[in-house]
């Protein structure tokens, strides 16, 4: 940037200016999540200046119109100025679908898939999730808790200033609370924003897959009571697959999750088709993956705040030559989100630009659509809407800045990171 930052510098308001492409999603005739035409509505502003003060966006517009003003013509001098021309700058990503606690890369299943053998197969053989649960036991809370750590920071590297991080590969009561620990002590020593997920029921472990009812008694009576208790996550979240959870069980852990106040989520329809309905009626805030998601229940989301997530850099990874069906979702009026579904067996990406790219390539969302869904749309599939995800007067001061001259570069180049910096609560990261 145009000068050096030490964190006490920053205490002073920041007057950033001169950026070439400003993306601020803003619209103040647009309130709430994004659906259809509207989300083509990005608020690109060139010649752009943001205001911050107190890690919160005062202002933003030209930089013609901000040097107008009053208040900062008064306070010039002791602002910190920024030129930053020749880059975009973007809301930071925000990453509403991630699996960050594990203990290492999968890459037996990942040579198998290349022979031939499909996801299902390689779970049904003792592989997939189940192969991460050892190494999440046997670990110890700081070890998980620096894989998360590097986790995130590798996100933010690329422009991702807020995740989503669920458990999920631990699947005992304490393995799973251990894991939540993690993400809580990872979250301390990053200045981005972690948002909790208990993802007990990601597939029943081994010991209960001939009574898998009994897993789902100790998901219901142990993890989900003592998360609660202890406030160590904010949504509940449960993979309702073939092979996984059935509507009848995602139903009764979610409910049991919404009776001791945490909010619900879940995976469906990613490997075969589900209806919807006895999830929908627990209004969740987002439903993720949905390659499979039927023409009713489109319709039925499309009435409903919603948000479908859309996790593509699975298919991609799977192989797979189908994707998320993102331009029927959207067309329909649907809230459509993008995240990275950073995970050892499906999707081991960190990179939300990366995902965007596969948005344009493989799901035929333009541009403007894969930014709106990687950052106001994603932050309300958090219920952060009115926080997160757009540069508008009150909100937090998380940006990403690109060396690019265009936002729609920053889909375009797949396979490099042009993120130059990012800026988390009004603070440059370091
Ligand atoms: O979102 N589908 C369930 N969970 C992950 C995969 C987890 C894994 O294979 O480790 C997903 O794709
Ligand atoms: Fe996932």
């Amino acid at each position: 940037m145009g000068r050096a930052s030490t964190k006490s510098e920053y205490e002073a308001p920041v007057f950033l200016h001169s950026i070439g492409q400003l993306v601020t999603l803003s619209g103040p005739l647009l309130p709430g999540v994004r659906r259809g035409a509207a989300m083509r509505e990005i608020g690109l502003i060139a010649d752009g200046a943001v205001l911050i003060s107190g890690g919160k966006i005062v202002s933003a517009g030209t930089t013609r119109a901000l040097l107008r003003d009053a208040w900062i013509k008064q306070h010039r001098k002791s602002l910190i100025e920024i030129d930053c021309r020749g880059k975009v700058v973007l809301p930071g990503f925000v990453d509403s679908h991630t699996h960050p606690v594990f203990a290492a890369p999968r890459l037996v299943d990942f040579e198998k898939r290349i022979t031939g053998a499909s996801y299902a197969e390689i779970a049904e053989a003792g592989g997939g999730i189940r192969a991460s649960i050892q190494g999440v036991r046997e670990s110890s809370e700081a070890r998980l808790a620096e894989n998360v750590l590097k986790a995130l920071r590798e996100m933010q590297s690329m422009g991702t200033t807020t995740v989503e991080a669920k458990s999920g590969y631990g699947l005992d009561a304490a393995s799973e609370i251990k894991s939540l620990k993690a993400i809580r002590r990872a979250a301390k020593d990053w200045a981005g924003t972690v948002v909790p997920t208990l993802l007990g029921a990601h597939v029943p472990p081994p010991e209960y897959r001939s009574n898998p009812q009994a897993y789902v008694e100790i998901v219901c009576n142990e993890m989900i009571p003592a998360v609660a208790k202890q406030k160590l996550a904010k949504y509940v979240d449960v993979f309702c697959e073939r092979g996984a959870f059935t509507m009848e069980q995602s139903r009764r852990i979610l409910s049991e999750a919404a009776a001791k106040g945490l909010e619900v989520r879940a995976h469906v329809c990613q490997l075969t088709r589900a209806e919807l309905q006895p999830i929908l009626q627990l209004h969740p805030v987002s439903l993720d993956h949905m390659d499979y998601v039927s023409d009713e229940d489109i319709a039925a989301l499309a009435g409903m705040d919603t948000v479908a997530t859309l996790v593509p850099g699975a298919n991609y990874f799977l192989g797979l030559d189908e994707y998320p069906p993102a331009r029927k979702l959207i067309d329909s009026g649907v809230a459509v989100a993008l995240a990275t579904d950073y995970n050892p067996g499906t999707s081991p990406t960190a990179s939300m630009p990366f995902v965007m790219s596969l948005a344009c390539t493989h799901m035929k969302m333009a541009p403007a659509e894969a930014l709106t869904a990687a950052t106001l749309n994603s932050a309300f599939a958090l219920g952060l809407g009115d926080r997160k995800g757009s540069i508008e007067s009150g909100k937090d001061a998380d940006l990403a800045f690109f060396q690019l001259n265009d936002y729609r570069e920053v889909s375009y180049w797949f396979g490099s990171n042009h993120c130059v910096a990012t800026m988390m609560a009004g603070k440059f990261a370091d």
